[in-house]
């Protein structure tokens, strides 16, 4: 596997690969791995010929008093898990490589941006726009891979590319969960032995509008509410939001078949996010 750390480095390597024609993968991640990520890697490597992986903690997506320093970081674990996979580069750029000082222009996610996490985290997917508009400017790829585990980052990044004319198509992957239903998330880290059952809450209020759907539930704030009082059982839990939202717009939902919900909360002192489909009406 080739590492690549500068600009300059990483768009070296793309170009030789697009000389010969091949098909460019990337899939941006701020390492600390998972399967989940591994599992955007092996989607990657279906569908194109050559898979970069970019490993980046970036630090404008994390506002003040996040957890920015405390962020799991381990690069040769994470170099190891990649070449194991068979990744062709992994581009590791340093902050300093990534944001020249002075930098001033950055891209604005509109009023998605705003809603949901952009609520509780402003100034977040700015953050995130920006770094990925850069990612896919170094590596102009052909298809770019996100995790729909953060639904609402990749509606947004979907958004961006149609709007700003960027030629690459992203791909959402299926969330990957422990096997008692928690989401896998590098931030799961955090969690003690206690808080990581109690993280289970989340996946289980989705499972539950889930069944209540597919029972023929239709009212939306009906399911929110079940779930918000799912949430609020469990004393570890502190909801943030539990909604049914159209899945591409991210407004609130008019009824619950076919809508996207969507919960935060915060266990113990992890904030922790999960989404699902619901059925759609037969
Ligand atoms: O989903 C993430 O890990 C990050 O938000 C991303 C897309 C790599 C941008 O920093």
């Amino acid at each position: 596997m080739e590492q690549a750390v500068s600009k300059e480095e990483v768009r070296q390597l793309v170009l030789e690969a697009r000389r010969e024609s091949k098909r460019i993968a990337l899939v941006p991640t701020m390492g600390a791995l998972h399967e989940g990520h591994l599992s955007l890697v092996r989607a990657a490597q279906q569908r194109a010929d050559v898979v970069v992986v970019s490993i980046f903690v970036n630090p404008t997506q994390f506002g003040p008093g996040e957890d920015f320093e405390a962020y799991p970081r381990d690069l040769d674990r994470d170099l190891a898990l990649l070449a194991a996979e068979g990744v062709d580069a992994a581009f590791t750029p340093t902050t300093e490589a990534m944001y020249a000082s002075g930098a001033q222009v950055t891209v604005d996610p509109g009023p998605l941006g705003d809603v949901w996490e952009g609520a509780s985290r402003p100034g977040h997917f700015r953050g995130v726009c920006t770094i990925v508009a850069k990612l896919l400017s170094l590596v102009g790829p052909d298809l770019a891979f996100f995790g729909e585990k953060d639904y609402q980052q990749l509606v947004i990044v979907r958004r961006m590319v149609a709007d700003l004319d960027i030629p690459v198509k992203i791909v959402g992957c299926p969330i990957v969960r422990d096997a008692d239903g928690l989401a896998l998330s590098s931030r799961n880290a955090y969690l003690s032995p206690g808080e990581r059952r109690a993280a289970t809450v989340l996946y289980r209020a989705l499972r539950e509008a889930e069944t209540l759907v597919c029972g023929g539930e239709t009212d939306a704030g009906f399911v929110e509410r079940a779930m918000r009082d799912t949430i609020e059982a469990e004393p570890l839990a502190a909801l943030d939001y539990a909604a049914l939202v159209d899945p591409r717009t991210l407004e609130p939902a008019a009824a619950a078949p076919g809508a996207r919900a969507i919960i935060a909360a915060r266990v113990g002192a992890t904030r922790l996010i999960d989404n699902m489909a619901m059925p759609s009406m037969a």
